[in-house]
């Protein structure tokens, strides 16, 4: 297996392409956004963004799916990454959101879909493009009936994305990340709302 051309997509406003090694540099970039930043455990270091790439392409080839960077498509500017990945089988986040939604066929995919804009992209519904794109890209090239999405409980502007894509929010799980009023420290047992497509 290979990464395939229909794994780069068109929007009316977006070039998705695969993130392979190629793009570590403008995945450094993304991450070095404050707000990218506070959700992401701070400013990525350039080897966050090569490892982080290297993970995709090697998905992008064995999963048939990962996150694409987005670029303008008039402008070729950055904009931000996002799109679909598969959950690693063996993970106790991976049981909790199973449990909540309780369908085997997305168990069988796993398939979670996310976003980041850099700010100046962002109020203009391109995270939702993003979104859209993913959720095409499921069911029409993975053939999925099911996609879920999850962040933490008061990520607002994350679960807005989520329910514009009219996911629906199927309860809550306790994973890594981090807890209203306390930015400064990773937790274990954050609460993260869950939602998934009908
Ligand atoms: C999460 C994140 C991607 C959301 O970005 P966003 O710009 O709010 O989301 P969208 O791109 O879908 O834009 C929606 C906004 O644009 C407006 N909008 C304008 N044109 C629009 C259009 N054509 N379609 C949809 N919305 C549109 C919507 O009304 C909405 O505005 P509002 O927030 O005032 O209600 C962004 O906040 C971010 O990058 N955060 C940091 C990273 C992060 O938290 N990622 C998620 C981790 S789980």
């Amino acid at each position: 297996m290979r990464v395939s051309a229909t794994q780069t997509r068109t929007t009316d406003r977006l070039i998705l392409e695969p993130i392979g090694l190629e793009h570590a540099d403008d995945v450094w970039t993304i991450h070095q956004d404050p707000v990218i930043a506070e959700w992401y455990g701070g400013a990525w270091l350039k080897q966050d963004a090569s490892a982080f790439c290297e993970r995709c392409a090697w998905a992008w080839v064995h999963d048939g799916a990962c996150k694409w960077i987005a670029y303008e498509r008039h402008s070729g500017e950055l904009v931000g990454r996002g799109g679909l990945s598969r959950l690693p089988p063996d993970s106790d986040q991976m049981r909790s959101i199973a449990a909540l939604v309780a369908d085997p066929a997305w168990a069988k995919d796993r398939l979670e879909l996310g976003w980041a804009l850099l700010s100046a992209f962002r109020g203009r519904g391109l995270a939702t493009e993003i979104g859209q794109e993913g959720l095409r890209f499921a069911v029409e090239v993975l053939g999925a009936d099911r996609v879920i999405s999850f962040t933490e409980r008061h990520n607002r502007a994350s679960r807005g994305v989520m329910e514009r894509l009219e996911m629906r929010l199927r309860g809550e799980i306790r994973t890594v990340g981090l807890i209203e009023g306390d930015h400064s420290t990773i937790h274990t047992d954050a609460p993260f709302a869950v939602y998934a497509t009908e």
